[in-house]
């Protein structure tokens, strides 16, 4: 059997000594995605934060034992943690614009995000950038019109984030949120890309979404959170359709009456 590449035992994390991730315990293997499910302040960020070391270490504690290729994150300094970040695991967050720096040349922050993890000069970076932007559809044309970040729709941040991401060939996406500041359009082609790099590199995901229709749709296994606990993972399918957990269930038929109720009004 595969080594799974990230295992995740027993996390536990409180901010300010309340508990909001209690002994979460799964695996992702290489070319998984993950959906992580569950409401507004199940812990779902909470999550990804940890996974990526991203936690305020002055707010929130943390136990368990994050195994990333065989490294305890959790045991790892933060040189180590930063290393990884970009290289081995990339990450999109909701807000795309505010993760982009409004005044530096986008394909300067795509060229930065390379030179950071890998010893090329700056003119292979920009080679290497120019590639990653345009297999995201943000093509030579579109910065000769809008160098800048605050130039570009939140699409289009979103792109280039995913190429950002993306830069370094990372064996993990963790994306969170990735698509719900967008409309369904570009959320479709956000999804698209992200799929076909998947397909391409056998890239792992973990993707955390209220939206169940959107992970119905790229999600092989979901793991549902309820306030901060692990309550049910299985194959999609089988967690849409034949929910086990008595909260898994309310979700799923909240979710089924308003896609029915969007039909119903679709259709009068
Ligand atoms: N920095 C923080 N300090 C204190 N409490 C926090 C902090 N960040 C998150 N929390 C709390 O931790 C809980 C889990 O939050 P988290 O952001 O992980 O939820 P979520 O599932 O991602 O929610 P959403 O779907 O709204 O993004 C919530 O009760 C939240 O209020
Ligand atoms: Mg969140």
């Amino acid at each position: 059997m595969n080594t799974p590449l990230l295992n995740i035992t027993d996390l536990c994390v409180s901010y300010h000594g309340r508990s909001v991730l209690e002994h979460v315990s799964f695996d992702v293997s290489q070319g998984e995605t993950l959906g992580i499910i569950g409401r507004s302040g199940a812990g779902k960020s909470t999550i990804a934060l940890a996974l990526t070391g991203l936690l305020d270490a002055n707010v929130a504690t943390v136990t368990g034992r994050i195994e990333f290729q065989g490294q305890d994150l959790l045991q790892s300094g933060e040189a180590d943690l930063c290393r990884l970040r970009g290289s081995s695991i990339g990450m999109i967050f909701q807000d795309p614009v505010g993760s982009l720096d409004p005044a530096m040349l986008v394909e300067d922050q795509v060229v930065e995000a390379i030179q950071i993890h890998e010893r090329i000069d700056r003119n292979e970076a920009r080679l290497k950038a120019r590639q990653r932007l345009a297999a995201a559809g943000i093509t030579a044309e579109v910065l000769a019109t809008a160098p800048y970040a605050h130039q570009l729709s939140g699409g289009m941040c979103q792109r280039v984030m995913v190429a950002v991401a993306l830069a370094c060939g990372p064996r993990l996406l963790i994306a969170d949120e990735p698509t719900s500041s967008l409309d369904l359009t570009l959320q479709a082609q956000i999804v698209h890309l992200i799929k076909k790099v998947q397909a391409e590199s056998g890239l792992a995901m973990i993707f955390i979404s209220h939206d169940l229709a959107l992970v119905s749709r790229i999600a092989d296994n979901i793991a549902v959170i309820h306030k901060g606990v692990l309550v049910e993972r299985g194959i999609c399918d089988q967690v849409l359709n034949r929910p086990v957990h008595e909260y898994t269930r309310s979700l799923v038929a909240a979710w089924k009456h308003e896609t029915e109720g969007s039909v119903r009004i679709a259709s009068a």
